[in-house]
């Protein structure tokens, strides 16, 4: 069996080898290291744009540079990389009442030890999803290790948390409630007593879950919560502009978004949420200086090191400070590390992170969420 393994594995990374040649040639002197990484780490196989991406990235990428700055990436090619937001990812209408309890737990303290802290303190609804700390206090004020991400968009995701160790939005919800840092409830059954002692609560979790007996029990916390989570989608002008509407953007945000494509961004940020669909290392190229290591404390795997979920883009420009630890502050020190580290480019110029960073502020919510 461990044979056969070995065997798979070495043919698999023999293909992407041969595969990121292809790409090398095609891309014309571009860096293009990250092309084995994005087969070796192919956890996002349910997502179509990934294997859409790859035959989009032949050619076009070398296009781009033949063409020059005039010309925009066409429909088509557009479409290879990125989708439009769903306009729903679950019937709002069927899910009304579960939808609804859900958003009164997520607002609600009293899912914490003290009455204090609920999960909208580190993801504010009213400041895209985030709080724009480094790292969040929980109820004793103590911080954790990693940045709060945001929960707009985050449903998209391929999996939750920044090593991905929560496979879906409902899962991840009951962590921070019993996580002693954050929310600090001593147990799933003190969760379950507490809300049981709420009149108002016996009532909607009955209406959300009107097919069950005993519907007021922990893993339905997380059913609510994540089907409320669900909903947190935001279109954006980008959206509008895949969708056709070319005047979306401006100029600048139009020049962003073709070096965002040509200098390689895009094969770890795309799809529906520009990213959350695959793992990736930081510092692929050049290495870069952190102690958490990040997936490999999931699956103890050696080449999971310091292996990241990549973050959605969605809202980026809004979500600082940046990086699983939340120590990089500005948007612009974020691109020029990403160039560097992730894509090998070392000092790259005032107009490319200008331009990339107002192609990044397209993705930002038209309605304040
Ligand atoms: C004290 C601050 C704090 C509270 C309270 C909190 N979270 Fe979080 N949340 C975080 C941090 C920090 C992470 C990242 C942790 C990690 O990746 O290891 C996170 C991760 C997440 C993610 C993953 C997003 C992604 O892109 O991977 C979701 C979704 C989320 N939280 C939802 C919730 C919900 C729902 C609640 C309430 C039940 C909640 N959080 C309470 C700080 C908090
Ligand atoms: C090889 C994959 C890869 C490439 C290429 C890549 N990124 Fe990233 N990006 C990541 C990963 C992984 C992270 C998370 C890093 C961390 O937190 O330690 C990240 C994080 C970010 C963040 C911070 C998001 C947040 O919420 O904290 C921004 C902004 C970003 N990338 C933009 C870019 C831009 C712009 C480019 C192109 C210049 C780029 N990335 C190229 C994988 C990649």
């Amino acid at each position: 069996m461990k044979l056969i393994l070995l065997l798979l594995t070495f043919f698999l990374s023999a293909q992407a080898y041969a595969q990121e040649n292809t790409q090398k040639q095609d891309a014309a002197g571009q860096q293009e290291d990250h092309g084995r990484q994005s087969d070796g780490h192919r956890h996002n196989d349910g997502h179509g744009h990934q294997g859409k991406r790859h035959g989009g990235n032949h050619g076009h990428d070398g296009e781009g540079h033949g063409h020059g700055h005039g010309h925009m990436l066409n429909e088509t090619q557009l479409k290879q990389f990125f989708e439009p937001l769903p306009e729903s990812i679950i019937d709002e209408q069927k899910n009304a009442a579960l939808i609804k309890l859900g958003k009164k737990l997520y607002l609600d303290p009293r899912l914490s030890i003290n009455d204090r802290i609920a999960c909208n303190s580190c993801h504010s609804l009213s400041n895209y999803g985030v709080d724009n700390e480094p790292t969040s206090p929980g109820h004793e004020g103590k911080r954790g290790g990693r940045n709060s991400p945001t929960t707009l968009n985050a449903a998209l995701h391929i999996a939750q948390f920044w090593d991905g160790r929560a496979g879906t939005v409902e899962e991840q919800a009951l962590g921070p409630i019993l996580n002693p840092v954050e929310m600090g409830m001593p147990s799933e059954d003190a969760v379950v007593k507490k809300l049981k002692a709420i009149d108002e609560y016996k009532t909607s979790f009955a209406e959300a879950f009107s097919d069950q007996k005993d519907p007021l029990n922990y893993k339905n916390v997380g059913v609510a919560i994540g089907a409320f989570e669900r909903t947190l989608l935001t279109p954006s002008r980008f959206d509008d502009f895949l969708k056709g509407n070319k005047d979306a953007l401006n100029e600048s945000e139009k020049r962003g978004l073709k070096k965002f494509v040509s200098i390689g961004c895009i094969n770890c940020h795309n799809g529906v949420a520009i990213g959350g669909n695959s793992y990736r290392k930081i510092g692929l190229v050049v290495p870069y200086e952190t102690s958490d290591m990040g997936r490999f404390e999931v699956t103890g795997i050696e080449s999971d090191k310091k292996v990241f979920k990549v973050p959605g883009l969605r809202n980026v420009a809004q979500t600082g400070p940046y990086f699983h630890d939340g120590s990089v502050e500005t948007l612009d020190e974020a691109i020029r590390l990403m160039a560097k580290h992730q894509l090998g480019h070392d000092h790259i110029g005032h107009g490319m992170i200008r331009d990339i960073k107002a192609f990044l502020g397209s993705l930002t919510a038209k309605e304040a969420k």
